[in-house]
């Protein structure tokens, strides 16, 4: 038997002010965007906005449905479109951030949108970076999608079975 041990780097900002005027911009961008989100059932509200190497930035937000699970988090709804409209675009970036005014430490990607991000880093060269927030207050980054979902599912599990 042997042991593995998985960690990560994250970084913790105390708000944007130690971040680099494109990281504050695009976490702007999201945060406007929480407007949009569709959450009359959670009141949960959450924004992504993606800054694709086009230069282009993609924004979506939590979209929500009578029918619970027909609704999606709004990281997919900003990927999904992102690469809908520019499918040779790498992901450089994602901004996450909440409605709530302040948290004690922002909320992360659920575990499917982690499964979503991480193929699309696998599809490119550069590593995605992450910028996880609320209204305002404390930032989390990360610069790897492999770090959020260790020992994950890809493609090339695919091609194991005989
Ligand atoms: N939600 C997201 O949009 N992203 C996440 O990563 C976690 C959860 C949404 C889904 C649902 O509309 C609401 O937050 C409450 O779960």
């Amino acid at each position: 038997m042997i042991k593995k041990t998985i960690t990560f780097d994250l970084e913790v900002h105390e708000d944007d002010s130690s971040m680099s005027t494109e990281d504050q911009a695009l976490l702007s961008s999201a945060r406007s965007a929480l407007e949009r989100a569709y959450a009359p059932y959670s009141n949960f509200r959450v924004a992504a906005a993606v800054k694709l190497s086009n230069g282009e930035v993609v924004e979506g937000t939590n979209q929500e449905n009578a029918a619970y699970p027909s609704g999606l988090c709004a990281e997919r709804v900003a990927l999904f479109a992102a690469k809908s409209r520019y499918p040779d675009a790498a992901v450089e970036s994602i901004a996450i951030v909440t409605h709530h005014e302040e948290l004690s430490s922002p909320v992360a990607p659920c575990g499917a949108c982690r499964q979503v991000i991480l193929e699309y880093q696998t599809n490119q060269k550069p590593a995605i970076h992450f910028l996880l927030s609320a209204r305002k207050g404390t930032v989390y980054t990360l610069s790897d999608a492999r770090s959020l979902l260790p020992l994950h599912f890809s493609k090339e599990d695919l091609k194991k079975a005989p």
